[in-house]
């Protein structure tokens, strides 16, 4: 069943790719900001018919990824957990969404330990997914446990390529997922398989389209049109995949969950 949902993004009006923070940039590719530019709103397109919010925060410039909202908090029961990033190029961006939360009065509360926000949290109905290995230290899966009073379960990520939780990993509808079992370390996939014995296995090539990196609001799932095997897999359990080109975005190694941080009340 699909449940509105509202989200924040942020217009890719400064992106572009100059240093390299993960395996899918590189500096010397060509970046064509008006194509990016369109593919996102295409996105925000999409939410919107589909009857979701979309809140927007302003871009900054010098502050290239600034577009993958998804890294700029995390928000559980109205509640914000700041960010706080791994690497300095995108260190500004954190008191940036803090700062938006805070002017809307939401109560904020800073990270002390490093995290990339819902990149590398999944929020479920009984649990909160919370990835380590490339970004998010363990710490701040301790202090998402103490501010939201959830059960924040740990996974090691093992494959540069998907170094966010939500590049090999999203929920289906707060039940089930959807994840690339080959990005986890041994131990993580079996507690994977323990906790969502009936999620979607998805196959090497959805996941190297990024097709894990997709948005469902419990019924229509926004993934990367690329990710084949995986749509018709959800289609087959009853879901609606709606395809996005995402192409330009995903030369700084993002899809669309990248694009989109949800505000959950
Ligand atoms: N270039 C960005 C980085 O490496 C991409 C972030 C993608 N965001 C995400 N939620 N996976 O930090």
């Amino acid at each position: 069943m699909a449940r509105t949902r509202h989200y924040v993004m942020c217009r890719p009006d400064y992106f572009t790719v100059k240093y390299a923070i993960n395996p899918w940039m590189d500096p010397s590719t060509d970046t064509d900001r008006d194509l990016a530019i369109r593919q996102w709103e295409k996105l925000k397109a999409v939410y919107e018919d589909l009857g979701h919010t979309v809140s927007l925060i302003d871009p900054i410039e010098g502050l290239p990824d600034m577009v993958f909202a998804a890294n700029g908090a995390l928000v559980v029961d109205g509640k914000v957990y700041g960010a706080r990033f791994r690497h300095p190029q995108r260190a500004p961006e954190a008191d940036a969404y803090l700062a938006w939360f805070a002017e809307r009065g939401f109560p904020v509360t800073p990270a002390e330990h490093v995290n990339e926000g819902e990149g590398d949290f999944v929020v479920t109905d009984e649990v909160v997914l919370a990835g380590t290995g490339f970004r998010t230290d363990v710490g701040a899966h301790h202090e998402a446990q103490e501010l939201f009073g959830r059960p924040v379960v740990t996974l090691r990520l093992v494959d540069p390529r998907f170094y966010h939780l939500d590049t090999a990993l999203f929920t289906l509808d707060g039940r089930t997922v959807a994840y690339y079992p080959e990005a986890f370390s041994p131990g993580s996939r079996e507690v994977l398989r323990r906790l969502f014995p009936d999620a979607v296995l998805a196959t090497a090539a959805d996941a190297q389209a990024l097709g894990l990196n997709a948005v469902s609001d419990g019924k229509n799932v926004i993934i990367n049109s690329e990710a084949a095997d995986l749509q018709l897999e959800l289609k087959r359990r009853g879901f609606d995949p709606i395809p996005v080109d995402m192409s330009e975005l995903r030369k700084s190694g993002g899809g669309p969950k990248c694009c989109t941080l949800e505000i959950r009340r």
